[in-house]
């Protein structure tokens, strides 16, 4: 297969990380036959830098022409005093929303190699495996009037019904794919838009028989995401509570170095994203972990091309590596062995080497 994927490193650690996904990319593609032409974008500060705009019109483009987007991370302390329309986070908000990106996919699932590093118990965060849904670009972050003056301030939190169906129908989706249960969050014993959200629900739920969806209210969900995280399978929210309680269940796993991120719409076409930033502190100096830009490269292969296997064999080299106690200076216990971004990601390279050959082997047995 032939894929187009524009390479968007961004800011801070972004482009080391981004340089890992591609490494892994590229040793998918010569196992397996694919060919991935990779081309290279602005966003964020490094856009504002180069085109003091943190979206330019050429990575827009750059975009159009691509089938999926693999992005860094933007933000740091050099831009934290622009002025608004020149903040590096407004490039993803631009980004998301000229691509409709509706649909926000984060998956947290422990490791069992790395629950020492989680801040629950380890029989609390063991069997975690939900994906939280996200809606993405409709709610309080878009909705207008959105205004202030010195003594009173406005935001408004719209969603149309057609906004609500495409998120929650993505949601039965993924979990006809899982265990086949939605966790669908609002506030609707409060909010309008929560009370159109929960009849939306209920209305499609009747094509979906199979899955099994339960309404929950955003404060009783924060809660139990600490105190019974594994409970949850799918959990489909608006675009604040989305961005709240993704946060809070990133945690669950123990770091933010191996969280992956997809923002989806309906065609296919989706970002790929680490769900951490982009650690000003320690970029250029060889420390960030890459895994979470890897495997939102393997989302990328699933979501966008439809290539299971692949997307399959990267999940399962990066949770080897760590299995066999390999881990770069987030994660590392003390006294254990350090690897950098670069050492970590060969261990990744090695490990899906070994499985190209083991099932070479396998296939030229049958
Ligand atoms: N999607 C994005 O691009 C995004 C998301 C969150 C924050 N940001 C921006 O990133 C900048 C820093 O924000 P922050 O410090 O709140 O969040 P952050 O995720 O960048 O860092 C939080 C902590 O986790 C560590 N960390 C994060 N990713 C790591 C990795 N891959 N390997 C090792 N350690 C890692 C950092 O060193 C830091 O201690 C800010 O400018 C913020 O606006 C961007």
């Amino acid at each position: 297969m032939e894929k187009k994927v524009a390479v968007l490193p961004g800011d801070g650690i972004g482009p080391e990380v981004t340089e890992a996904a591609v490494k892994v990319l590229e040793v998918i593609a010569r196992r397996f036959n694919h060919t991935f032409h990779v081309e290279y974008g602005t966003i964020g500060g490094d856009a504002i830098d180069k085109h003091q705009n943190p979206l330019p019109d050429e990575t827009v483009k750059l975009c159009e022409a691509s089938d999926a987007v693999l992005l860094g991370a933007v933000g740091g302390p050099k831009w934290d005093q622009n002025p608004s329309a020149l903040r590096p986070e407004k490039g993803l908000l631009a980004i998301r929303k000229h691509f409709d990106l509706f649909a926000n996919l984060r998956p947290v699932k422990a490791v069992p190699s790395l629950l020492h590093a989680s801040p629950l118990k380890e029989e609390v965060a063991k069997d975690v495996d939900m994906m939280i849904v996200r809606e993405l670009t409709g709610g309080l972050y878009f909705g207008e009037p959105s205004r202030r003056t010195a003594d009173a301030a406005v935001d408004s939190l719209v969603y149309t019904r057609e906004e609500i169906e495409r998120i929650v129908v993505k949601s039965f989706e993924i979990a006809r794919l899982r265990r086949g249960k939605v966790a669908s969050v609002d506030k609707a014993n409060v909010l309008e838009s929560s009370k159109l959200w929960r009849e939306v629900v209920e209305e499609k739920k009747k094509a979906y028989p199979d899955v099994e969806v339960e309404h929950m209210l955003v404060d009783s969900t924060a809660m139990k995401l600490i105190t019974n995280p594994a409970a949850f399978d799918v959990v489909v929210t608006e675009n604040m509570f989305g961005d709240i309680l993704s946060d809070e269940a990133s945690v669950i796993t123990g770091s933010l170095g191996v969280l992956p991120s997809a923002s989806i719409r309906s065609d296919g076409f989706g970002l790929y994203e680490p769900v951490h930033g982009s650690a000003p502190e320690i970029a250029g100096l060889g420390m960030a972990n890459p895994a979470a830009a890897i495997l939102s490269a393997a989302m990328m292969l699933k979501y966008s091309f439809k290539m299971e296997t692949e997307a399959s064999a990267i999940e399962e080299a990066v949770n080897t590596v760590f299995e066999d106690g390999f881990f770069t200076a987030d994660l590392a216990a003390s006294g254990q062995r350090v690897l950098s971004t670069k050492e970590w990601t060969e261990k990744v390279i090695d490990e899906l080497d070994t499985q190209f050959v083991s099932n070479s082997i396998m296939f030229s047995y049958v």
